[in-house]
């Protein structure tokens, strides 16, 4: 008696975790397909074969005061203040998150 009644409380433990897991997987595919955007200038994976600066490994909290000062336009640049421009907090967080990850 006690043991069926723990099932449903099991079961939202197990299936909790699982849903959990998958928000994880999902944010964690959401990151890169966002930092992926990047690649085209910076390079494949972030590491730039020429004149425009490798971005695999920048620590995570810079990268994320870099973006928003190109977006708001208090750091003067060509293209990237237009990029920046494109993302929400949360994105720039999740980028930047992902891009200090690289090496
Ligand atoms: C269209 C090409 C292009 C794309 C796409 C692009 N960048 Fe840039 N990035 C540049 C250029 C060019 C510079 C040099 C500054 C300028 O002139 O805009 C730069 C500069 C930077 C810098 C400054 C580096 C430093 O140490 O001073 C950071 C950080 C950066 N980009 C991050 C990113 C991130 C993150 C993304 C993706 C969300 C991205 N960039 C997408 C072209 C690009």
């Amino acid at each position: 008696m006690t043991f069926t009644r723990r099932i449903p409380v099991m079961a939202a433990i197990v299936f909790g975790g699982m849903f959990i897991s998958s928000q994880a997987a999902a944010e964690a595919s959401r990151s890169a397909v966002l930092a992926s955007t990047c690649f085209a200038c910076h390079g494949t994976d972030g590491k730039s074969p020429g004149s425009i600066p490798s971005i695999a490994g920048y620590p995570a909290e810079i990268m994320e005061m870099q973006l928003r000062t190109f977006r708001d336009g208090t750091r003067a640049s060509t293209v990237m203040d237009r990029h920046a421009r494109g993302y929400t907090d949360e994105e720039i967080r999740m980028i930047s998150a992902y891009l200090s990850k690289l090496n």
